[in-house]
């Protein structure tokens, strides 16, 4: 008798949570994104990508482009607080001050799902989970390849020192994907047994965009001419820049300065085709399903683990005619 009582519990619990779950179901989900702008070629692969994937799972997306501001990403989420919508993403273009605006989204009870970049807040339940990319990982799979290509090609400097020069197109400042591609790239070098070939010559942000790219490159050249052996930049889209700067000064690019670069997008797939640029590692943007699939998780109540990454390869300029025509991005 105790047993059938049991049963009879056990199988009431499973219907109340499945009519509460398919109610969750039959509501249409809203949720807020914040996105940072359209800084790259990336950037606009995301926001495309999130807004297929939230067609494709049914969501009422309030989209926000913050046009390179925090303040107006601080203001969307306040306006998603106001509309009481189910959920916020956002991606955080720097990773902190983010801690007063996600308190006001805790106490309003919305969850707040993170997509791309990471954050740093002082109470890691402001935020449900992240998904996105692994810059650390990034920064230094681009040392790595850099390393073994150098060792193989027996790269020599190109003024005759000792040293290989490196210059530095960093991203936006105090974005993870800046630090966290910093620290990758600088680690491995510092643990490389071959770390006493290298030198860092110059870095400075480019802001993640190809015309900062360029004149930053421009003026490194200015500086450098002759010295310059690598150039590690911090996305494509500025590695693009670069090139056209390096053409100006009268260089070849990939051959005369060693271009390694971020993300993954055509038009690196593109310039390394053209024997202009050595290797892209990937930051893969569609993220979209992962996310939405994520939030609607979080919505039903079950856990999700606090960080998930997209996958990501590493693809030299060998690999490009291949592997432009299957590009999504
Ligand atoms: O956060 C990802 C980075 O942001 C990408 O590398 C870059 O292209 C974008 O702007």
């Amino acid at each position: 008798m105790k047993l059938v009582k049991t049963l009879l519990a056990a199988s009431l619990g499973a219907l109340i949570a499945a009519s509460a779950a398919s109610a969750v179901q039959a509501k249409q989900i809203t949720i807020g994104f914040s996105q940072i702008g359209a800084e790259s070629e990336w950037r606009t692969a995301n926001t495309n990508d999130v807004k297929a994937a939230a067609k494709a799972h049914n969501i009422n997306l309030k989209f926000s482009d913050a046009q390179q501001k925090q303040e107006n990403q601080i203001k969307a989420i306040r306006t998603f607080i106001a509309q009481k919508v189910d959920l916020i993403g956002f991606v955080p273009i720097v990773a902190t001050g983010w801690d007063n605006v996600l308190r006001e989204a805790k106490r309003a009870k919305i969850p707040v799902l993170v997509m791309d970049r990471d954050l740093t807040v002082s109470d890691p339940s402001l935020y449900v989970a992240k998904i996105g990319t692994d810059s650390v990982t990034e920064g230094k799979k681009a040392f790595e390849w850099l390393d073994d290509y150098v060792t193989k090609n027996n790269i020599k400097p190109r003024n005759g020192g000792d040293k290989l020069n490196i210059v530095i197109l960093e991203g936006t400042v105090g974005a993870s994907a800046t630090t966290g591609r910093a620290k990758g790239f600088n680690t491995a070098l510092k643990n490389s047994p071959n770390k006493d070939r290298y030198k860092i010559l110059a870095s400075q942000t480019g802001d993640f965009t190809r015309q900062k790219g360029q004149e930053v490159m421009e003026s490194f050249l200015k500086s450098y001419r002759n010295d310059i052996d690598i150039l590690f930049a911090m996305n494509d889209d500025m590695a693009l820049g670069a090139i056209q700067s390096i053409e100006a000064a009268g260089l070849k690019p990939s051959k005369d300065i060693i271009i390694v670069s971020v993300d993954g997008v055509k038009g690196i797939f593109q310039a390394m085709k053209d024997g202009k640029s050595n290797v892209t590692v990937e930051c893969n943007p569609l993220q979209g399903d992962l996310f939405f699939t994520t939030a609607e998780k979080i919505l039903k109540g079950e856990s999700v683990p606090k960080s998930v990454f997209v996958e990501e390869g590493v693809y030299p300029a060998e690999k490009a005619a291949e592997v432009l025509p299957t590009r999504k991005y």
